[in-house]
């Protein structure tokens, strides 16, 4: 079964105006030949305008969140046909931020990854456990249940990726262990083998939460560490070209 292919994505939360699409075309001019596949995921209002900035180029856009709906009476959402329509590849789903400030269950989840599939983007699936869940032992069941309960059976060949970010390590300066990064990729690993059987090896699993120049390459070379999930690092072309180049 074919290694997956590495995947480097900037998720940029909410943050950037118009001014920031310059940092986009930067990434792109920067890229050379990347040994990954590389996305930038900026808020809803800005897809539109970085897919026209980047066709032609390397450079995937995402969404970072969608609703399960094609569409309908559901005030200040957005639809995953709608990304697609604005020029997106693929759509973060799951993201902790969401799971916490949204009230998003693995169900609401997984119905939101059948929506992707419908509107034809690539998820990226996100997993990870609290700093309390850590210290009570419970991460790689909290993890894999999460797993388990966020990706439907309808993902059997299709593209996919998953990105476990510790929520402890989001945005902290924290980082997990190398090893607790290996143990955490292989257990995630083995869950999509049993989902998925034999394609469960050729989706990547990427590491987010705190991912910056100086840390990417160590992380990048763990074990079943499939590439990047990558946040304030991904607002600034060059810190967001470094870890693409750490690969
Ligand atoms: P930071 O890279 O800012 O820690 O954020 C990680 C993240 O949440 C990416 O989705």
């Amino acid at each position: 079964m074919t290694a997956p292919i590495p995947l480097i994505a900037g998720n940029w939360k909410m943050n950037g105006l118009a001014a920031a699409l310059g940092e986009a075309r930067a990434v792109a001019a920067g890229l050379g030949s990347a040994a990954a596949r590389v996305a930038l995921c900026p808020p809803a209002t800005l897809l539109e305008r970085m897919s026209s900035a980047l066709s032609g180029t390397a450079v995937l856009t995402g969404g970072q969140d969608c609703h399960a709906e094609a569409s309908g009476a559901f005030t200040g959402d957005v639809s995953a046909e709608m990304l697609a329509d604005a020029g997106a590849a693929l759509v973060i789903l799951g993201h902790s931020e969401r799971r916490a400030g949204h009230g998003e269950t693995d169900a609401i989840v997984a119905a939101k990854v059948r929506a992707a599939l419908r509107g034809g983007l690539e998820p990226i699936i996100c997993v990870g456990e609290t700093l309390e869940e850590r210290k009570a032992g419970w991460a790689l069941a909290v993890v894999t249940g999460q797993v388990r309960g966020s990706l439907p059976a309808e993902l059997a060949g299709k593209d996919f990726a998953v990105a476990y970010e510790p929520v402890w390590a989001i945005g902290s300066g924290l980082t997990p262990s190398l090893a607790e990064i290996e143990e955490m990729h292989t257990a995630i690993r083995a869950a999509l083998l049993e989902l998925f059987g034999d394609e469960g090896a050729a989706r990547p699993i990427l590491y987010g939460g705190s991912v910056k120049p100086a840390n990417a390459a160590e992380i990048l070379k763990v074990k079943d560490v499939g590439g990047a999930l990558v946040g304030g690092a991904s607002l600034k072309a060059a810190d967001f070209l470094g870890i693409v180049g750490a690969l």
